[in-house]
């Protein structure tokens, strides 16, 4: 597979297309799955064929369109025109509606903020292509970027683009990927392996999925060019079987690039091969960390293990090893096709490019978005996501899952990024971001994720098995109504002793839901403790309106 190879796979998929009056995409990620949009589908197949438009009018799939909360969701091109909570029984409507030019009235407008506001590097061909078609892809100018990088580009030159960009590891510690790279390829030893962390364990995080699902071959294409770059062959992508619909759109898009030659032995006709296997995971989220994630990878329980030595320098049997999370990989193709600069030109200082978000909780819009580094909270909350809805008012949101904290309305004007975050005692994590009004209580959050990290602790150290624990049954006497001062100082103890004794980033951070509330809304513990009473009237020990009563 030559370039011109490429363009001529590219050409015909747009004659194809121009061909057509018109291109229903219906999203068949797993959202609006879940809520039927394969019998959308059918439905506008069976009205098209009806009508007499078939030979016009083509219904595919595609992937994550982003606004999930009006799911199911499809658009209509050339028109742009998107269509939001439709039904199979709608598929009449819609097909006539397109024969006489005339719109319905499901219709969305593209040009909301929700996503007139997003700059989209990593999602810009979600919603645009059909996953399971690498024609689709390659007419969207995919694998361009990696024929470049194998024929125009020496090792050496890619990974200079990859730290010019400035990209930071999307998988949440944010290291920079360059830099990674460039440490994984100056190990010794012929045998190195690269892999993709699709573990994605965060409650309410669903960016990795979307990726997955929508575009599956440029995440295959960020890893091939890795593997390039750090000079190995051999590469695993580690993804939970909870994600059934991401596993398949994988094996199909691995089958696929290794039917034309974009994967597998001498790669588009160089001296340069790759191969990728599929790893399940079981659903558990220390496997996400990337020494626990190796241990599982080799067949063994996954635990994790102190560091150094890092997986750059022994991983994978003992191999150096380049792990790196979806996004991470789906960033590189932009990447490679516009330059590091380009990349580098969105952003912060220290925060480059663009990052990936699943917005939920008591938001009007709620759905996956991709913003550039630095835009406000407030922008994402207002604009992109419109606000709460009516008679609400925010109370905080939470970044960073079980890592993070809950940062209150006073730092709503603050850029997004990994420094700002982390100062207000957040983290950007892989990018969970959930918003909560007055009806959500912060003592009761902390207790949420607490419960989590106690559950998925993989027991290894004490810090963290026994302390997740001592500080899940401290949290629950606050809420209860029972617990005294004494043990909410304990449990700031607890906090400080977990934070800085244990093994793994599980339990280091476990902490930090707690710490922010308590930095922010300590009144509220104060309130369970001495009052007996929970102000938002969510625990057990009581409601304001019962007390006031
Ligand atoms: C408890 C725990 C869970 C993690 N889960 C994930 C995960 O699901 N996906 C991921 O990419 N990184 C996860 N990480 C981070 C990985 O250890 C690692 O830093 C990352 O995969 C490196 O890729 P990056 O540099 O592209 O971010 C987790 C870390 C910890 C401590
Ligand atoms: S910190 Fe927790 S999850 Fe990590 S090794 Fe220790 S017990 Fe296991």
């Amino acid at each position: 597979m030559l370039l011109e190879d490429l363009h001529q796979i590219a050409a015909k998929e747009r004659e194809a297309h121009q061909r057509l009056r018109y291109c229903v995409s219906v999203c068949v990620a797993a959202g609006c799955l879940s809520s039927h949009s394969d019998a959308v589908k059918e439905s506008l197949t069976r009205e098209v064929a009806e009508v007499g438009l078939r030979g016009y009018c083509q219904v595919r799939g595609v992937g994550c369109l982003g606004l999930c909360s009006g799911g199911p969701l499809l658009s209509v091109e050339p028109e742009g025109v998107l269509y939001q909570g439709v039904k199979p029984e709608d598929a009449e409507d819609i097909v006539r509606s397109l024969d006489e030019g005339r719109l319905t009235h499901l219709e969305c407008s593209p040009d909301q903020p929700f996503f007139k506001r997003q700059v989209n590097v990593v999602t810009e061909n979600s919603g645009r292509i059909d996953p399971e078609r690498v024609e689709d892809y390659i007419a969207a100018g995919g694998y361009e970027p990696l024929v470049k990088a194998l024929t125009e580009m020496t090792p050496q030159k890619v990974i200079d683009q990859v730290s010019r960009s400035g990209l930071r590891g999307r998988g949440g510690a944010g290291y920079p990927t360059g830099l990674k790279w460039g440490t994984v390829s100056k190990a010794s030893g012929d045998t190195k392996y690269v892999i993709c962390n699709a573990d994605e364990g965060d409650p309410g995080a669903f960016m990795d999925r979307s990726v997955l699902e929508s575009d599956p071959h440029r995440v295959l294409e960020g890893m091939v060019t890795a593997g390039f770059a750090v000079g190995t062959s051999r590469g695993f992508i580690y993804v939970r079987a909870e994600y059934p619909l991401a596993v398949k759109r994988l094996q199909v898009a691995i089958r696929e690039a290794k039917r034309l030659g974009l994967l597998g032995n001498q790669i588009c006709g160089t001296t340069f091969s790759f191969d990728v296997d599929v790893r399940l995971g079981a659903g558990v989220f220390v496997c996400g960390e990337e020494t626990a994630l190796i241990a599982s990878v080799e067949g063994k329980r996954g635990m994790p293990r102190p560091r150094p030595p890092y997986p750059a320098q022994s991983g994978l049997w003992e191999r150096p090893t380049l792990i790196n999370n979806v996004e991470t990989f789906a960033n590189i193709p932009s990447i490679i096709r516009k330059g590091g600069d380009w990349y580098a030109s969105m952003g912060t200082k220290k925060s480059k490019g663009t990052k990936v978000f699943a917005l939920t909780g008591r938001i009007n819009h709620t759905g996956l978005i991709e913003v550039p580094m630095g835009i406000t909270l407030r922008e994402i909350i207002y604009e992109i996501g419109a606000g709460l809805p009516e008679g609400q008012t925010f109370k905080a949101v939470q970044t960073g899952g079980p890592s993070g904290g809950c940062i209150p309305e006073q730092f709503l004007d603050m850029p997004v990024d990994y420094e700002s975050l982390a100062q207000v005692g957040s983290i950007m994590g892989s990018g969970g971001m959930i918003v909560m009004d007055s009806s959500s209580c912060m003592v009761d959050v902390a207790k949420f994720f607490m419960e989590f990290c106690m559950t998925e602790s993989c027991g290894k150290c004490i810090p963290c098995r026994s302390g997740t624990a001592q500080m899940y049954d401290l949290l629950a006497k606050i809420t209860q109504g029972t617990a005294t001062s004494d043990d909410l100082a304990l449990l700031e103890e607890l906090c400080d002793l977990v934070k800085h004794t244990s093994l793994c980033g599980l339990g280091q951070t476990a902490p930090n839901p707690v710490l922010s509330t308590l930095r922010y809304f300590k009144d509220e513990y104060v309130a369970h403790i001495k009052d007996k009473r929970c102000p938002a009237g969510v625990c057990p020990c009581g409601s304001a309106k019962e007390v006031s009563a």
